[in-house]
């Protein structure tokens, strides 16, 4: 049965590393898997990432928003729907609780507001499992070094908004919450005990 599983969590959690390990282990069980991510996975989502991430000039929140949303609208048409309808599962690096922590918590644009917006995005389309990969700050910018594009160079305050709007919406919305302070292999393992645990794969 198609499964659609979403990883999140804040820069440099490991996210991609862990969609690749999930993905591999569920192929292992013979599984189809679209293995996916956000923003920029189809190529007008691309050309939408370079848009809002690449650039040197500010970028209204609202706008943020909408960019990340029509990116959405396209990865869901494109390849998420079409992935699920044929029976494979689909596991993305970032989806709409991305959203919700960075724009509608970081930005302060209001969970609702943009839960709202990327209902029509994603056209009602939910993932089965949401797991956010929980990493402290220090640990987070350890790793990250030197900031790769806009929103890795935001620190302070938005960083701190969005790491506990992570915690606190996985506390409110049921969405599994793993511990990504160690080796890949170690937090690997703790990933697929949550998805052999919720979802039985
Ligand atoms: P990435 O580094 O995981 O590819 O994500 C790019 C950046 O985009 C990251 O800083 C988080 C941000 N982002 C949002 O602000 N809202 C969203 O809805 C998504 C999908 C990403």
């Amino acid at each position: 049965m198609a499964r659609f599983v979403v990883l999140e969590g804040g820069d440099a959690t490991g996210k991609s590393t862990q969609v690749e390990r999930v993905a591999a282990r569920l192929r292992e069980r013979g599984l189809d898997v679209v293995e996916t991510f956000e923003p920029g996975a189809t190529p007008l989502g691309a050309r939408l990432r370079a848009l809002v991430l690449d650039g040197i000039e500010p970028v209204d929140p609202v706008a943020e928003a909408l960019l990340m949303a029509a990116d959405r609208a396209q990865h869901v048409s494109e390849v998420v729907r079409p992935a699920l309808a044929r029976g494979a599962w689909v596991v993305s690096d970032r989806f709409v609780p991305s959203s919700l922590a960075y724009q509608g918590v970081g930005r302060g644009l209001g969970v609702a507001e943009v839960e709202q917006l990327n209902q029509l995005a994603t056209a009602g389309i939910q993932p089965d499992l949401v797991i956010v990969l929980d990493l402290s700050l220090e640990a987070a910018r350890a790793r990250l070094g030197a900031p790769t594009d806009r929103l890795e160079g935001e620190v302070g305050e938005f960083a701190v908004a969005v790491h506990d709007a992570y915690r606190e919406l996985a506390r409110s919305r049921g969405w599994a919450l793993v511990d990504a302070d160690g080796t890949p292999d170690e937090v690997a393992s703790a990933v697929w005990s949550v998805v052999c645990d919720r979802l039985s794969p």
